[in-house]
């Protein structure tokens, strides 16, 4: 049974996730599973959104334009290794979910899936993306991040529900 939560109920918990061992962004059918560690929630339009950022190499780039919507599954410590296969294993040649050993189910409100072994999972519609502009970069962060380019593509996604497991 899972549990409807407030949007934002679950914020700093998100937050701390996300710096530790990341989240799983789940998109497409069958669904792919990719580790993210950067993201925001906040309020866009009058309402809640969730953005994730996902660099056009990705095979969650090749689903997520194809997609309507993602889910955002958050871990406990216990899963430290698989959050570590899904950020370094691409889905153009291993299906991550069964690598794992995770139970995937639909989505509660949408038809992207989510894992079942989550804390709490977000699922989202996503209804704006926009690429980063490396002319408004600051030089610093390019150097870092974008040496050899690969920008981020920024998925806005409607937060359609933030369920507790
Ligand atoms: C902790 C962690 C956080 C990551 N965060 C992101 C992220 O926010 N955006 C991104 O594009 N890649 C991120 N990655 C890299 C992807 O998870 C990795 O390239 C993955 O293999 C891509 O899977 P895919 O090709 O199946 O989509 C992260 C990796 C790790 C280990």
């Amino acid at each position: 049974m899972h549990k409807r939560l407030g949007n934002f109920d679950v914020f700093h918990e998100t937050a701390d996730l996300l710096d530790g061992d990341g989240a799983l962004l789940v998109a497409g059918d069958p669904p792919n599973l990719m580790t993210i560690g950067w993201a925001t929630l906040g309020r866009v339009w009058g309402r809640d959104i969730f953005q994730v950022f996902v660099r056009p190499s990705r095979y969650t780039y090749q689903l997520l334009e194809n997609a309507g919507d993602f889910s955002v599954c958050f871990l406990s410590s216990e899963y430290t290794k698989e959050l570590a296969i899904c950020g370094t294993r691409t889905g153009y040649s291993s299906d991550k979910s069964s690598l794992c050993g995770f139970t995937m189910e639909k989505g509660l409100t949408h038809s992207a899936s989510f894992v079942s072994e989550s804390i709490f999972h977000y699922e989202c519609r996503i209804i704006h993306k926009h690429k980063l502009d490396p002319s408004t970069i600051a030089p610093g962060i390019m150097q870092q991040y974008y040496p050899s380019g690969n920008f981020h593509m920024v998925y806005y996604g409607e937060v359609l529900g933030v369920f507790r497991h």
